[in-house]
């Protein structure tokens, strides 16, 4: 028994660090960057969603800085403790365990904990703190504040906050990000370690060129996120690559064949999720559900499309920070001012399990493909100077556009899951404006068409501008049959319901169509066809393009010889 004044003494050897079941992946710059940031702070947290490798690394960082320290490395398990229904203080208690201090009674552990860490040059790991946060930061906070040469290391899905503690967020292991990049096995992390574990499983499995692209495609489908990778891995003995990453639809069925050694936690993809969302307070769950329907958002977008009576938009932003604290939120790059943010598709699937559990799918994917279209048609007016802005807020559309794509197609998807024809065609039409300059033609016409051909009975206020849009990408296809069919059609029902802005533009598709035909005085006299409309309108836009196409038809042969008087003022 110690009293106040005796030193409490600690198990004089600490017990081995955990063994580590299989080969280590990559990592080398993140352990530099690991034991440099331990030998200048006393406080680390290791963040990540589940199964990011959070305990594999800090074994390793542990293990790499055990010479350093006299007083030994202390690794403690946290994962398998309860909170503190029975026990008060579960963590001190389990760290006291560990360190082999009996019980004083009368006494707090953390206190006698203190009293026997005083003055050692020790590095204490508790590994998986996120289920008794509050106890964890507790104890952290007395510890630092009374053993001024202890180091601690923790691995959380979410930060400790206790003064001194910096938080590093555990990166996904690198996977070949761009589609057309192939998988080289030693290029990439993730393919290693999928093959490190799929060789482990069926000794003859190897990587060829042949299925080396579903390799590339399942690493990215699962975000690099090691746990994930392991459990497709163990799915080779049966499956070929491509069967599985075809199978990654239904990825929580198929990611079920966790090894039986490892925690229940890990031993299903689900269950890996399940163990933060339990963590999750109510409104934290219903904003991770209704995020599912995002690819990508600002927080304007979150509070647009996700506050309703249940979940008032002030509480947006709160809630929002705690899910990224709680690594269920990625906050990825600035796009145009504004923070971007995503889920990673394991927790995206997830998430829209949640929601249509809640009965809130049909609403929330609703009102995403409500807010996509209002965005994209406020960013297409001001893209066609129909109204004012900026030429630095103008380009920078283009910005957005590249991060807004993504919620396009899932706002078209829905519509054509849907049926809905007329805000089919409506994405379309706004979305046209930036995916020429993007180079998107197949895509584009891809869409275009399939509501176009079921849009016989859209409004032609919608209807007219859709088929001239379509015509505008028929001639940048250079497809004129397509491109004058889907004009003349376009012009008749812009005509009938007074639409000059796009009687301009579909003329000057017909302008393309003369010339092509070698027509030029039909293209002459349509191209100040469409000057006059654009005048008429004051629409400096398709002013500026029928100037264009007349230009360009006078330059033609003839026409650039003998320059003809236009029958409508010059350039103003
Ligand atoms: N760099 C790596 N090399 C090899 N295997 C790894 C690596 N990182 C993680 N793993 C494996 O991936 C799985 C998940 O890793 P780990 O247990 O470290 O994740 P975690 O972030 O601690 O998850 P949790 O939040 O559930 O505790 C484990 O089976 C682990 O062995
Ligand atoms: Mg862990």
């Amino acid at each position: 028994m110690t009293s106040d004044t005796a030193p409490t003494s600690i198990g004089a050897r600490p017990p081995a660090l955990p063994a580590e079941p299989n080969a280590f992946v990559g990592r080398e710059r993140d352990l530099a960057d690991l034991r440099r940031l331990l030998s200048e702070t006393r406080a680390v947290t290791l963040c990540g969603p589940g199964g990011i490798g959070k305990t594999r690394l800090a074994v390793r960082v542990a293990r790499a800085l055990a010479g350093d320290q006299p007083d030994g490395v202390w690794f403690i398990e946290l994962a398998d403790v309860g909170s503190g229904a029975v026990d008060l203080d579960p963590v001190a208690r389990r760290v006291a365990d560990v360190l082999g201090l009996a019980d004083e009674t009368g006494r707090a552990p953390a206190d006698f904990l203190a009293d026997a860490l005083r003055r050692r040059r020790a590095l204490v790991v508790l590994d998986n703190c996120e289920h008794l946060v509050e106890e964890c930061a507790s104890l952290c906070r007395t510890l630092l504040a009374r053993c001024d040469r202890l180091r601690i290391l923790a691995t959380s899905r979410e930060p400790l906050r206790v003064p001194g503690e910096n938080v590093w967020r555990v990166p996904p292991l690198s996977f070949p990000a761009a589609r057309d990049e192939p998988a080289g096995p030693a290029r990439h992390e993730a393919v290693r370690l999928f093959m490190a574990r799929a060789t482990a499983a069926r000794p003859d499995f190897a990587l060829t060129p042949g299925n080396a692209p579903a390799l590339a495609e399942l690493c990215r489908a699962l975000d690099g996120v090691p746990l994930a990778l392991e459990l497709a891995a163990a799915r080779v003995r049966v499956l070929s690559l491509e069967q599985i990453a075809d199978r990654l639809t239904d990825r929580f069925r198929l990611l079920t064949a966790g090894d039986r050694t490892a925690p229940p936690r890990q031993r299903t993809l689900r269950a890996a999720i399940d163990w933060s969302h339990e963590l999750l307070d109510e409104p934290e769950r219903i904003l991770l559900r209704r995020l599912s329907v995002f690819a990508g958002w600002s927080l304007d977008q979150a509070e647009q499309v996700c506050a309703d009576g249940l979940l008032p938009q002030e509480q947006i932003l709160d809630l929002l920070t705690a899910l990224v604290d709680k690594s269920l939120v990625v906050v990825d790059r600035e796009v145009a001012g504004e923070t971007r943010f995503r889920l990673l598709e394991s927790i995206r699937e997830y998430a829209v399990e949640r929601l249509a559990e809640a009965g809130e799918e049909q609403a929330l994917r609703g009102r995403h493909r409500a807010a996509v279209l209002e965005l994209l048609e406020h960013h297409a007016e001001l893209g066609v100077a129909h109204r004012p802005a900026s030429w630095r807020r103008r380009v920078e559309l283009y910005d957005r556009y590249d991060v807004e794509q993504h919620n396009v197609r899932v706002a078209l998807a829905w519509s054509r899951e849907r049926g809905d024809v007329e805000e089919g065609l409506r994405l379309c039409l706004a979305a046209r404006l930036f995916w020429g300059p993007r180079g998107h033609y197949a895509e584009a016409a891809k869409w275009s068409d399939w509501f176009l051909e079921r849009g016989g009975d859209a409004d032609p206020r919608v209807l007219g501008p859709a088929l001239v849009g379509r015509a505008q990408l028929a001639v940048e296809r250079r497809e004129f049959d397509v491109a004058e069919t889907c004009a003349r059609a376009g012009l008749e029902h812009c005509r009938a319901v007074g639409d000059a802005r796009t009687v301009a533009a579909g003329l000057g598709v017909l302008v393309h169509v003369a010339m092509r035909a070698g027509e030029d005085d039909r293209a002459l006299a349509l191209a100040e066809e469409s000057l006059s409309v654009a005048r008429a309108q004051a629409d400096p836009w398709n002013e500026g393009l029928a100037q264009f196409w007349r230009g360009v038809v006078l330059l033609r042969g003839a026409g650039c010889a003998r320059p003809r008087p236009s029958s409508s003022p010059g350039p103003r």
